[in-house]
């Protein structure tokens, strides 16, 4: 891995084993985007890669009339010269001009990676792991100057970007969009693909074939959201699951965002990611900065298996803090589903014990246990115990699950309020709303405006409280509803369009104080399930709850899609009750247990309703889960068969040294007298004998003849009726 510098033609070439990434200074000052992709030899000069031909109604650059920004490729595009493709930034000066001019004017190489102020970003642990370069722009009329920042990442196929504004210069200016990065590839022989959905149906993968225009993705609710998220991939037309290039583009951000790729009328693609630039205006005063979040480019020539291991392995490792990160996750027993908010002490003592008989070892209280929490029409934003749920308060509870050996896990969704609360009742102003205006309502709650410091010292203060008065081991961080009016009272009207994102800079901060004072605590983020499931979150909390829809065949489907821009153990999958409550389906433990080990892991519902058996299984199904939880946490997953497709859905996880596996299939209806089916391993190591229950086969026989799924031998005597799943260990 090295940034290399060549001073002559004042190119830069960041590389590892795996990618190149070549800028060139241009002969206007600006940085121009040479290369990227697979890695290529390096030479003094790659100049050829700028273009200088000029065409008919094209407008050339004022430095040279025959050199048009828009004929080439640019690091950080601006807008209102000669390049009418959107732009990364604009900047809005007090005279009315949009026009900047930012040139090079130094540069800097350092081993290892800076953090990012405020911000979630990847981290390297020592410094031979990364190589960062900033380049330095000024605008020379109005001293505005720009830090470009690119690490190349030693072990991943990945490059980390962001950008800082800092203005020396003597007037106040407004950034009106700063995008954290913007990629200008020289085709568009691509498919995008955008993970799309809405609440219960998270990450639905979809894809367009790229063309003239703008395809786009964003959100505007203040939060990532289910309905799309911050990950795109831009994949060649031949490219599938094993083979084939593609490039990952994922925002580190948790707030609204847009990510759009733009095909010229030349051929040319320009991606871009970052803050949506709807409702967002950044007053700058002089001397004052302003930090845009990460994004991470991340390729492969292996395919979308290969585009996910990588940012799996990434996000684990490199983004993911704290002493969860790569522990393995302990199996949980959450009370939602079993008794919404309707319990008393006594009533989940007797969930928990079960759990405790069936090898749980993490037993979590979910919404109901504060204020005059009884319904969702109250009690939110009064963060004290409900003493006639709880007589002995949450440390009287806590201390009966620690007596029984498992940890105990509570309940929070901070950032919200119930207009009937004591807290609002005595703090109207503190919610988000439009002076004069009615305020709109989700689940009957409003949005606390995180952006002052009253609000977020109230909730640190609470959270803080409880937290180490009960000694709580784990969090569940919910957030239930999208913004809206999103005016931040008793701020100035210049002040209102930083209000989004400042919302969402305290939402990390009352994490970082959070995760200072409890290092050893594991937060799992929540937003109604998947709704804030992003990279950014990671960084705080390493695992979220994958979605409020619980039915084992539905959550196939998002966990696969999941799956392409999130590893397993981020993802929040429990066993639930039957018939579920979000489908009414029924399917058997077997398979809700089968779905759930593919995510951290767990159980939602209340073991004392399952007959014997069924709770002999879950005692199976722990016992498994304990025993290769490690392996499927950590290892290399595979998408096999995909469910959107299929009436199968297979999954494979390998462990890193390939000595293991676990193989999972699933048939979502029956079917009479089927044809044969096989599907092929992969990943393993084609040498290696690998046992299961009953036979050995080679890696090379399990990954080219592969493993038949359409009858299980030796039982065909009766119908295996809907939802069939099978999982198998392969062991070398
Ligand atoms: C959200 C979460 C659920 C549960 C409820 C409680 O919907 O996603 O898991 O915690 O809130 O109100």
């Amino acid at each position: 891995m090295d940034v290399i510098y060549h001073e002559k033609s004042k190119q830069f070439h960041l590389c590892n084993e795996k990618i190149s990434y070549i800028i060139g200074i241009m002969q206007n000052g600006e940085p121009g985007q040479l290369y990227f992709g697979k890695r290529v030899h390096d030479r003094e000069d790659y100049s050829y890669l700028i273009n200088h031909e000029i065409r008919a109604m094209v407008v050339g650059d004022s430095s040279d009339e025959s050199f048009s920004l828009e004929m080439n490729k640019r690091e950080y595009p601006s807008f209102g010269t000669s390049d009418y493709r959107l732009p990364a930034f604009e900047l809005l000066y007090d005279n009315g001009s949009h026009v900047s001019d930012l040139r090079f004017v130094s540069h800097s190489i350092r081993r290892g990676k800076p953090s990012l102020e405020a911000l979630p970003a990847v981290y390297t642990e020592n410094e031979d792991e990364a190589a960062t370069l900033e380049l330095l722009l000024r605008d020379e009329l109005t001293g505005i100057e720009m830090i470009l920042s690119y690490t190349i990442m030693r072990d991943h196929p990945v490059i980390a970007r962001n950008v800082r504004f800092v203005n020396k210069g003597k007037e106040e200016v407004s950034i009106e969009r700063c995008m954290s990065l913007s990629l200008d590839l020289p085709d568009h022989d691509y498919v995008w693909m955008q993970f799309s959905g809405a609440w219960g149906r998270e990450k639905t993968p979809v894809e367009k074939k790229l063309d003239s225009g703008i395809t786009a993705i964003g959100s505007l609710r203040g939060h990532s959201s289910a309905n799309q998220n911050p990950f795109v991939i831009l994949k060649r037309p031949d490219t599938d699951e094993s083979r084939g290039e593609a490039i990952g583009a994922a925002l580190v951000y948790s707030g609204n965002f847009l990510t759009q790729a733009e095909v010229d009328t030349y051929g040319a693609t320009r991606l871009m990611t970052g803050i949506h630039p709807e409702r967002f205006s950044w007053r700058l005063k002089k001397d004052e900065s302003f930090q845009t979040p990460e994004a991470l480019l991340v390729w492969t020539e292996d395919g979308l298996n290969d585009l996910s291991q990588n940012l799996h392995r990434l996000y684990r490792k490199r983004l993911s803090r704290g002493a969860w990160k790569e522990k393995e996750r302990p199996v949980l027993l959450n009370n939602w589903e079993a008794t919404l908010m309707d319990f008393t002490e006594e009533s989940v003592l007797k969930i928990a014990e079960k759990g405790k008989e069936a090898g749980v070892e993490l037993f979590v209280l979910d919404d109901g246990w504060f204020g005059k929490r009884n319904d969702d029409f109250a009690g939110l934003g009064d963060w004290y115990v409900n003493t006639d749920k709880l007589p002995h308060g949450i440390r009287g509870l806590a201390d009966k699950i620690h007596g029984m050996g498992m940890m105990f896990g509570l309940w929070f969704e901070p950032e919200m309020v119930n207009a009937d609360s004591d807290l609002y009742r005595a703090h109207p102003d503190w919610i988000l709303a439009a002076p004069g205006r009615e305020r709109s309502l989700g689940r009957h709650q409003m949005v606390l405006d995180m952006s002052k410091d009253e609000v977020q010292d109230y909730l640190y203060e609470r959270m803080h409280a409880i937290i180490s008065e009960a000694r709580i081991d784990y969090v569940k961080w919910d957030m239930n509803r999208t913004i809206s009016e999103c005016y931040s009272l008793g701020r100035e009207a210049a002040e209102q369009g930083k209000t989004y994102h400042r919302f969402i800079l305290a939402v990390y901060r009352l994490y970082e104080r959070l995760i200072a004072d409890f290092p050893e605590l594991l937060f799992e983020s929540c937003a109604s399930g998947g709704s804030r499931l992003d990279a950014g979150m990671l960084y705080y909390a390493p695992q979220a709850w994958g979605s409020d829809d619980t039915d084992a065949v539905e959550r196939l489907k998002i966990q696969y899609g999941t799956s392409y821009g999130y590893p397993i153990s981020s993802v929040g999958a429990h066993v639930s009750e039957c018939p579920n409550m979000q489908t009414g389906r029924i399917s058997s433990i077997a398979t809700r247990g089968n779905v759930s080990f593919f995510g951290t892991g767990g159980y939602e519902l209340d073991l004392n309703k399952l007959g014997d058996d069924e709770f002999e299984q879950v005692k199976e199904q722990i016992v498994f889960l304990k025993k290769y939880r490690g392996l499927i946490q950590s290892g290399n997953f595979y998408r096999l068969l995909s469910p959107f497709k299929d009436n199968y859905c297979a999954w494979m996880v390998v462990s890193e040294d390939k000595s293991e596996a676990v193989f999972a299939y699933y048939r979502i209806l029956e079917e009479v007298n089927p044809g044969h089916r096989r599907v092929r391993l992969q990943g393993l190591d084609p040498d290696r004998l690998y046992r299961t229950r009953d036979e050995a086969y080679y890696g090379s026989e399990l990954m080219n003849i592969g493993v038949e799924i359409s009858a299980v031998p030796g039982k065909k005597d009766a119908p295996d009726g809907d939802f069939f799943s099978r999982i198998m260990v392969f062991e070398s």
